[in-house]
């Protein structure tokens, strides 16, 4: 079909298009209305409807090909691989289902997951399905604070957890940075649910902490039948960062959810029954959620969980994986592809890889350097696809799936069907014209899968995320954009103070305060600045309260150091800044208003604008001269 066509049904007519995507997921009992719209911004997809994401995702195959592969576990960092057929799956996800609802875990709770890149990630993501408890997925790499934070909101009656992970042979202990998020939260968990895997000591606490191992041989053939749920009742809370240093919870619903990711699977990354998928993202991230675990798993692929980097033990271990399942489409971000591209593609080529047919790009904006030298390396079309947490499956991108239309270097592509994409004036909300920069924003309502609310609290999500605009009303991604006089988009970053590094979302406030909370420290601010291999880095600029602190080179250095220290401690190594330089003031508008988007220019080389309302022009020359050193 035409793609124009296809969208314009999805926009004009929107409930029989999505009662006939719905068709593409099992329903326990059928809805009476595929949208309620009466309360806007809020959008109740397939209301009176019953089914289950777990349903979907594994019981569904059983008939058909229980013993095909359904889960592929690699970890290059412990030399361990393992294939789950669909049937095997089913078994490993009722056990640990099993296992929750001994620890008391009932619909509606929450189940806080704290771990690496390991298959009981999936089967405790798919359990919380199976049983209606609301899963809150926390990314390994996050530390401490990031994860009290989120234990805090979203009060969970259990958390998964692990000994340690594995980042480049080293081992990452995960137990003491979730013994300490709990002591600093008040809300404690009832039980803690260890996976053992041998890497690193732990120690328990009495009556909390529960043996993963111990536990499923209590329930080795346990038989946990699926609880079926409102469409509209909660699947999972993903914190992401947002303007302010206190992450928000992004939820979701079942059913909506559960048809997004059959439709997404089927018209944008055409996966069939029985092929390999293979997300290189992580379970911690949106990408981990909907095209690791449902998304693949919903259309009877297979999907690969990864743990290791792309270069160990050299640069060729993904095309290797390719090459042994026989992966048909691959999903990643830029920055891993400039990392593999340091390395000589004969390690790609010395593997048959024949059978992959597209690659993904998302997460980040592809340069065309990257998605020019990855399509000629693999002789494969690159798809960049633009979305975000918040909406949960591509915004932008080209739906090969419908119609193989033509991609542009440097554009993710045009609207996917269900977006109604608009790019307006930032000050008079307008249209914006071809090529005219603006905000991108979508009306509503929101398509089906998209988030239902801000956990907890409807009123930031109405407040964060949606404006009046000319009557109707519309939800900005805080992202700047143009569109070319043939409909592509082009996204040009953030306009809030969200940075991306690496494909990794960050708050800037969140690092600020994790720095402020270093004594010596007086005020700060962070910000985004291009990089050449992680798109953007974090760059602090610091007052401290007694600069005799810092009056040598090594007291300078050893005191970046350890606010860096600082930073790792609470929030995690990747949310360390690449450097923090020390000022005495910062550049701030008359009224005490920090000039962000100035100082970020000035960081990248760029003219920092209209900058008539500074308090004190020195501030930026004091900027230019710590840059300079
Ligand atoms: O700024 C956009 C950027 O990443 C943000 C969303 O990040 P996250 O919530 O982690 O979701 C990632 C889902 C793939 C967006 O607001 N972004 C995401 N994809 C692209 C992108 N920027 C440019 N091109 C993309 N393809």
């Amino acid at each position: 079909m035409n793609f124009a066509d296809f969208y314009q049904q999805s926009i004009d007519n929107p409930q029989t298009f999505w009662a006939k995507e719905a068709e593409r997921i099992d329903w326990h009992k059928p809805y009476n209305e595929v949208l309620d719209y009466s309360h806007p911004p809020f959008a109740k997809w397939f209301v009176g409807g019953e089914t289950n994401l777990c349903h979907n995702a594994v019981d569904r195959w059983l008939k058909t090909q229980s013993d095909q592969p359904a889960l592929i576990a690699i970890s290059t960092e412990t030399g361990s691989e393992k294939v789950y057929s669909f049937a095997e799956l089913h078994r490993e996800v009722q056990r640990t289902a099993a296992i929750m609802q001994s620890l008391g875990v009932v619909k509606g709770d929450r189940v806080l997951i704290y771990m690496p890149m390991i298959a009981e990630a999936a089967f405790a993501m798919l359990a919380c399905a199976r049983i209606g408890a609301i899963h809150s997925v926390v990314f390994g790499g996050f530390a401490s604070n990031s994860l009290a934070t989120r234990i805090e909101d979203a009060k969970p009656k259990l958390i998964v957890s692990v000994d340690a992970g594995s980042r480049n042979q080293k081992r990452v202990p995960y137990k003491p940075l979730l013994d300490a998020a709990i002591e600093l939260s008040s809300h404690k968990p009832r039980h803690v649910l260890l996976v053992d895997r041998g890497l690193h000591e732990m120690s328990r606490v009495a009556g909390r902490d529960v043996d993963y191992a111990q536990a499923r041989q209590h329930h080795m053939d346990a038989q946990v039948p699926i609880t079926w749920l409102a469409s509209d009742d909660v699947s999972y809370i993903l914190y992401t960062s947002g303007t302010t240093g206190k992450p928000k919870g992004v939820q979701r619903d079942v059913g909506g959810h559960a048809v997004a990711l059959a439709s997404s699977m089927k018209h944008i990354y055409c996966g069939n029954p029985g092929e390999t998928y293979f997300s290189t993202s992580d379970i911690g991230w949106v990408v981990g959620h909907s095209y690791i675990v449902y998304g693949p798993l919903i259309a009877g692929m297979a999907t690969i969980m990864y743990e290791g980097l792309p270069i160990y033990p050299d640069a060729g271990i993904w095309w290797s994986i390719v090459e042994k399942y026989k992966v048909t489409r691959m999903f990643t971000a830029p920055t891993a592809v400039r990392v593999l591209k340091k390395h000589p593609t004969k390690l790609m080529h010395k593997y048959d890889l024949s059978s992959l047919k597209t690659l993904y790009l998302a997460g980040e904006p592809l340069d065309e350097t990257t998605s020019d030298w990855i399509a000629t390396a693999l002789g494969v079309p690159v798809i960049d696809n633009y979305w975000q947490t918040e909406t949960g499956w591509p915004i932008l991108t080209i739906a090969k799936g419908i119609e193989d239309l033509p991609t542009k270097l440097g554009s993710p592509g045009i609207p996917v069907y269900g977006y109604k994409v608009k790019i307006i004036n930032e000050s008079t909300g307008d249209l914006c014209g071809a090529n005219e920069k603006g905000v991108v924003v979508i009306e509503g309502p929101l398509p089906p899968g998209c988030m239902q609310t801000v956990y907890g609290n409807d009123d930031r999500f109405v407040k964060t995320y949606w404006t009046r605009n000319n009557g109707t009303l519309v939800y900005s991604t805080f992202d700047w954009g143009i569109r070319d006089e043939d409909g592509y988009y082009f996204i040009l970053g953030r306009t809030d103070d969200v940075i991306n590094v690496a494909g990794h979302r960050l708050g800037t406030r969140e690092i600020e305060e994790s720095i402020s909370s270093h004594a010596q420290v007086s005020e700060v601010a962070v910000v985004g600045v291009e990089d050449k291999l992680k798109g953007q880095v974090a760059v602090a600029f610091a007052i401290l309260k007694n600069t005799a602190l810092i009056d040598t080179e090594d007291k300078r250095a050893a005191m970046e150091k350890e606010i860096m220290t600082v930073v790792d401690k609470h929030l995690g190594s990747l949310a360390r800044p690449a450097r923090i330089h020390f000022v005495t003031m910062l550049p701030k508008t008359r009224s005490g208003k920090l000039l962000r988007r100035g100082l970020q220019a000035i960081c990248e080389g760029r003219d920092p604008g209209d900058l008539t309302t500074i308090e004190d022009p020195a501030s930026l020359d004091q900027i230019r001269a710590v840059l300079k050193e």
